[in-house]
């Protein structure tokens, strides 16, 4: 199994799990209350957890304190050593910056709890493929894809699901340009950044008069911008676990009084609410679950992911995106499904785990 250098690591025959959090991305917050959740569910017995934080900035840091400051976001006070995770195979590990010189620890999985930008987005786990060591969750190439609602939804519409009408605009194009793009689409639209999370730079537009400032505020958050026709309906999340064998969780509802989801809505949910199980009928979810399942794997996702789609007063189904690494604390979506079917958080946290080790 390699070296173990971290005082207690050589002594048990246990699995050393490197938990990240933060990160250098928006949703930097919702990563440490994620993260802490998972931090406290896994199994102690059976593994050794490190725990390495990203800061806002992008700063690596081995965190070796108690999970309450990664809550409150006190971690950086410490105790912390600058560290990271080594590209190099035969490290199979990370580096970190003793006052002494520096100490190589050998890592057997990796469970990146981000959101967002540089972590939910392929960057990381194309560290981790390039380490040699295994990573919770999808892939580089899975991660990269859902987290451009273009590319996604293209894949998707491909595998035969209905997506929302949409056109994408890039930085530096013309007023007169980006106005005959969105000609073709009826009103109310969304406005978002292609590439963003937890509802940042997102403005739902309902007249052109305002489309322009909704485009510059998403330009904000990325080079491309995409605007969809506004679907019908409320949206509706499947959670799935799994690689050859999936497991899919209750389907839940998001109740919206009126807007959308948006980042207060998300985090406070003052007028939505969330309904787990949603309130339609059994054959309806059972195609949800289907068309879940159809896109998880027409994505090439692994380990897990919560599939979003619209559900429209026809009973049609439309995508609009994956989380590939969705809400993680004890009252978030994913696992609130997933224990609908059974699963504890603890041991949707122990079967990520092992998927993950036994993926090839
Ligand atoms: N085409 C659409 N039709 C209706 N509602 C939408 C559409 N796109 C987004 N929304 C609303 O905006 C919210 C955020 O959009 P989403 O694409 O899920 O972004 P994020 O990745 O930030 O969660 C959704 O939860 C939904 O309420
Ligand atoms: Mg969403």
């Amino acid at each position: 199994m390699g070296k173990r250098k971290i005082d207690g690591q050589e002594s048990m025959d246990k699995r050393t799990i490197l938990v990240l959090f933060g990160g250098c991305s928006t949703e930097y917050d919702v990563s440490l209350q994620s993260a802490s959740a998972v931090i406290r569910a896994i199994n102690r017995e059976e593994f050794h957890v490190l725990t390495m934080g990203i800061t806002r900035e992008g700063e690596w840091y081995l965190y070796e304190g108690e999970v309450e400051q990664i809550e409150n976001n006190t971690w950086k006070k410490g105790p912390v050593s600058r560290a990271c995770l080594q590209p190099d195979r035969s490290a199979h590990g990370i580096a970190i910056w003793r006052e002494n010189g520096i100490e190589l620890c050998y890592i057997d999985v990796v469970f990146p709890v981000l959101h967002g930008k540089n972590g939910e987005d392929g960057t990381l786990q194309g560290l981790c493929q390039l380490a040699g060591i295994p990573c919770v969750g999808p892939d580089m190439l899975g991660s990269a894809i859902c987290m451009d609602k273009d590319l996604a939804h293209r894949l998707v519409e491909d595998a035969g699901i209905k997506v929302p009408a949409s056109v994408v605009l890039q930085k530096g194009e013309s007023k007169d340009q980006a106005a005959g793009k969105v000609a073709g689409l009826k009103y109310p639209v969304f406005v978002k950044p292609v590439r963003a999370g937890s509802s940042f730079g997102i403005t739902k537009v309902n007249s052109s008069l305002y489309l322009a400032d909704a485009i510059e505020h998403a330009f904000e958050h990325d080079r491309e911008v995409i605007i969809e026709e506004n679907i019908e309906g409320f949206e509706v999340g499947c959670a799935i676990m799994g690689n050859k064998e999936l497991i899919v969780g209750r389907v839940d509802e998001i109740e919206l009084a009126d807007g959308f989801f948006d980042y207060t809505e998300k985090y406070t949910l003052k007028t939505s609410k969330i309904h787990m199980p949603a309130r339609i009928p059994e054959e309806t979810e059972e195609r949800i679950r289907e068309t879940g399942m159809k896109i998880y794997r027409a994505l090439g996702l692994k380990d897990y992911s919560r599939v979003d789609m619209f559900l429209t007063p026809q009973g049609e189904i439309v995508f609009n995106e994956v989380n590939t690494i969705p809400g993680f604390t004890a009252h978030s979506r994913f696992p609130s499904m997933m224990k609908a079917k059974g699963y504890t958080f603890e041991q949707i946290v122990d079967r990520l785990i092992r998927l993950a080790m036994k993926y090839e």
